[in-house]
């Protein structure tokens, strides 16, 4: 805590600093500028030998001449776009606006594709493949001839996966986030995506709304290109990613359809240019500091609980540690201020009219170290120096916040010995404490034949009980974690219960659900042990979450469990379940993890 208040005081300074002028300066980052013969692609392009005269003739057939690129910053653009991502589907033309801004920043630029990790199509769900992405994105950039390059992502996981491999190859880098679609519209209403999904079908379930009227929502939730404009996880994320100073200042709200986003995607192309040849590398200002801030920007946003496992894994691979219970300790102190569903009122097209991040961040600038640096070269509080709040009641005040604390608790106890996440202020307060009777569903399909079966004896108290959906057990850890309220619960107006899983949740979803539970049940985890009708107890102000069954109950039951088969012979999938690690590490691979340098490659 004291550590806390000496970074807040800091961060105040540092405020004032960046909003005057005559000390803005002092805030910016100076470096040596490179030549052209120290740009990495130099060895491939620019020496006179055998192999480059193959790279250039190559280069020939593919129509460049010389001009082209002599001496030029190469510049990848990464691009997570295809058609099976709706999320993205604007990207194949942005690539062409971020081309444009190299070109006229004087450098080469490069698109490659990666694998888009589309969220609506991808099964069993993308977490299964964050750090396929990430391997690939750190080995496309290491095996080419690559200076710098342009991370283009958004949809959930291409987020933190992008950064991830980027972080591990450390060259110059730029994100440019996909930005939210437009608000969703029926029979004049406001929709947001995700929240009002789980919100209609409950109430579709309870005989509320018609089959026709669930037909019209279908067509009016997702109206344009662009991520889920919710606070979810696409939302959190690249809100994580500006607030780390891996984009422009403002980037991460505009919407997807926006002209701005077409400008904001081409002086993201000038400026990783720029970045390339001031030799500015992402490890070379992201800190514990930068984290930090990172982890209170999501709590004052009320973000995606994903968001927890995400920043551990991109820390770890900038050489910073950020231990779970970071969370919790910076939870404590601080408040929700971003009014915006699922767990306030607005969508993202508000959020960026009111000010979009810059705002958002001024307004809880106390809580953040401002002399954190950015892809700018110059402070985070000098990039933000100018925000205005133009919506007090979308981006509200420290003195006026939407909840006071509770962005997200971490529990622990003896069903959860390393650790478990729920978002409070995103669930029901009187089932923040709460001792309830366990029922138990060992999978997802077992959960979906019996949930809605009338004889379920469940009841508005009951406590609901996933496992073997954790990062093996899903496997990839899917957004299971919400489980559905019994139909009949919901015809008697129940619309929260306790839920408890070793799953994730959406970032769009709500409810008292404890998530990400570690270790996990298909490991041999305490969840493995529960039985129907045992006592759960979850008190969240004390952070406790127990089976209250005794010591030596538990070891019998133990000694019986044996583990599930093998879910995977052979294949990427054998991989994963050979190195994945649980939810508290951040399910990174073991092998990825560090910051130890990994070799150029021989160029002949
Ligand atoms: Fe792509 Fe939500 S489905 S961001």
């Amino acid at each position: 805590m004291a550590t806390r208040q000496v970074t807040r005081h800091a961060a105040r300074q540092a405020t004032e600093q960046a909003t005057n002028p005559d000390t803005r300066q002092a805030t910016s980052m100076t470096y040596d500028r490179k030549k052209p013969e120290e740009l990495r692609s130099h060895r491939w392009l620019g020496v006179d030998d055998l192999r480059s005269f193959g790279h250039r003739s190559r280069a020939a057939q593919m129509g460049y001449q010389r001009e082209d690129y002599a001496g030029k910053p190469v510049i990848a653009i990464l691009n997570t776009w295809n058609d099976l991502n709706p999320c993205h589907s604007h990207f194949r033309a942005r690539a062409e606006d971020v081309k444009r801004g190299i070109w006229q920043a004087g450098g080469f630029p490069v698109e490659m594709p990666a694998i888009s990790l589309g969220e609506t199509f991808q099964k069993p769900t993308t977490m299964l493949y964050r750090n396929l992405l990430a391997i690939e994105t750190e080995e496309q950039l290491r095996s080419y001839p690559i200076d710098g390059c342009v991370l283009m992502g958004g949809c959930d996981k291409t987020t933190p996966a992008l950064i991830m491999g980027a972080l591990s190859m450390n060259l110059p880098s730029i994100f440019v986030p996909a930005g939210p679609m437009l608000r969703g519209n029926w029979a004049g209403k406001t929709l947001g995506s995700g929240s009002d999904v789980w919100k209609y079908w409950a109430e579709l379930k309870a005989g509320n709304i018609t089959r026709e009227t669930w037909g019209d929502i279908e067509n009016g939730i997702a109206r344009s290109a662009g991520t889920c404009m919710t606070m979810g996880t696409a939302s959190s994320m690249t809100a994580i990613a500006e607030t780390l100073g891996l984009t422009l200042p403002g980037a991460s709200a505009i919407p997807a359809v926006d002209s701005n986003h077409q400008k904001m995607a081409s002086a993201s192309g000038r400026r990783i240019v720029e970045m390339v040849w001031d030799d500015l590398k992402p490890r070379d200002f992201l800190t514990a500091a930068s984290f930090d801030n990172a982890v209170t920007a999501v709590l004052g946003l009320g973000g995606s609980t994903n968001a927890v496992i995400h920043l551990i894994a991109m820390a770890q691979r900038a050489g910073v540690t950020l231990p779970l219970q970071r969370f919790d300790e910076l939870a404590r102190t601080t408040p929700v201020i971003a009014n915006l569903r699922p767990t306030g009122a607005f969508l993202m097209e508000d959020f960026y009219y009111a000010g979009g991040l810059p705002a958002f961040l001024m307004a809880l600038s106390p809580l953040l170290d401002m002399n954190c640096g950015t892809v700018t070269g110059k402070s985070l509080g000098a990039n933000i120096a100018k925000a205005e709040n133009y919506n007090p009641d979308v981006i509200r005040s420290l003195d006026n916040p939407v909840a006071a604390s509770g962005g997200l608790v971490i529990l622990q106890g003896n069903l959860a010995p390393d650790g478990a996440v729920i978002k409070p202020a995103a669930a029901e307060s009187h089932l923040l404490k709460h001792t309830g009777r366990a029922i138990v569903f060992d999978s997802y399909n077992d959960m979906n034949a019996r949930i809605d079966d009338p004889a379920l004896e469940v009841d508005a108290d009951s406590v609901l009980v996933l496992r073997n959906c954790g990062p093996q057990g899903g496997p990839g850890m899917p957004e299971w974690g919400q489980l559905p309220i019994p139909k009949k619960l919901l015809q008697q107006g129940v619309r929260d219960m306790v839920r408890m899983s070793d799953a994730r949740m959406s970032g769009t979803s709500y409810g008292a659900c404890i998530l990400h539970i570690a270790p996990e049940a298909y490991v041999g985890g305490p969840l493995a042990l529960v039985k129907e009708g045992d006592l759960i107890e979850l008190d969240v102000e004390n952070r406790v979450l127990n089976l209250k069954v005794d010591d030596a109950e538990l070891e019998r039951r133990r000694a019986a469990w044996t583990p599930p088969p093998k879910r995977f012979e052979r294949g990427y999938g054998k991989i994963f379940m050979q190195h994945i690690q649980q939810a508290d590490k951040g399910c990174d691979f073991d092998f990825l993890e560090g910051d130890a340098p990994t070799a150029e490659p021989e160029i002949h």
